[in-house]
């Protein structure tokens, strides 16, 4: 067992094996490939990680930060920071591309898109996404850059790219709220669904 524990890969692999297990166990089996439900299962896995991590920056990276002396700053700055902003701009590309296959595989990608009825609940919530994954790629992500110093710049260029890395990222956890909404609204057919569908 702890040669599972001690490692990531096979830590994760271990989740795998124990779903297929609970299948089997619960009397399924994978006669069908039942593709959309699959892509669901993974594009919710990717949106978790990329979600949480956002969450993380905010809830306890972006406020412990003035509490850390400044000699131990680096522990975050070069080795943690770096290694989260690693997996949450993946996450959130892997959400995406999984997000769009799921509306392309259950054939609404073009009507949730264009908020046609009975999809402007998901196709808003895509488009408030899709909104959160360009800012992690193209303004977070850069101004992250230069903040740890991946990219050298002087101080002042750095001040600022940190506080616009930060103001971003603030603004996509506004928009996490009403963006996580949207998309369980969908399939769950809530009364407020309804009025926005
Ligand atoms: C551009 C990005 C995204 C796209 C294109 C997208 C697309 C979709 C689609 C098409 C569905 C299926 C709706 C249905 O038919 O029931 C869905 C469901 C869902 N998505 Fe997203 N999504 C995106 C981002 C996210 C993010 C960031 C999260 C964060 C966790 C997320 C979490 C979920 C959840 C929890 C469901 C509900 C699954 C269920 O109720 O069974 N999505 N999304």
């Amino acid at each position: 067992m702890s040669s599972i524990l001690t490692s990531l890969g096979r830590t994760v692999l271990a989740g795998f094996v124990l779903l297929i297990l609970i299948i089997f166990a619960l009397g399924g089996n994978f006669s069908s490939p039942e593709l959309p439900f699959v892509f669901r299962w993974l594009h919710v896995m990717f949106g978790v990680m990329w979600i949480g991590l956002l969450w993380y920056f905010n809830f306890v990276q972006i406020p412990s930060m003035p509490k850390i002396p400044d000699e131990q700053k680096p522990a975050i700055g070069k080795v943690i920071a770096p290694t989260a902003l690693f997996w949450f701009r993946y996450a959130a590309l892997f959400t995406v591309i999984t997000g769009l296959i799921v509306a392309g595989l259950n054939g609404y990608l073009h009507q949730a898109f264009t908020l046609q009825s009975p999809f402007r609940a998901i196709g808003l919530g895509m488009w408030i996404a899709l909104v959160m994954a360009i800012n992690v790629w193209f303004i977070i992500w850069p101004n992250q850059k230069r903040a740890l110093g991946i990219v050298t710049v002087d101080a002042d260029a750095k001040a600022k790219s940190a506080r616009i890395a930060m103001m971003t990222s603030r603004i996509n956890t506004i928009l996490s709220v009403p963006m996580l909404f949207l998309m369980v609204a969908q399939s769950h057919n809530t009364t407020w669904f309804v009025i926005i569908s």
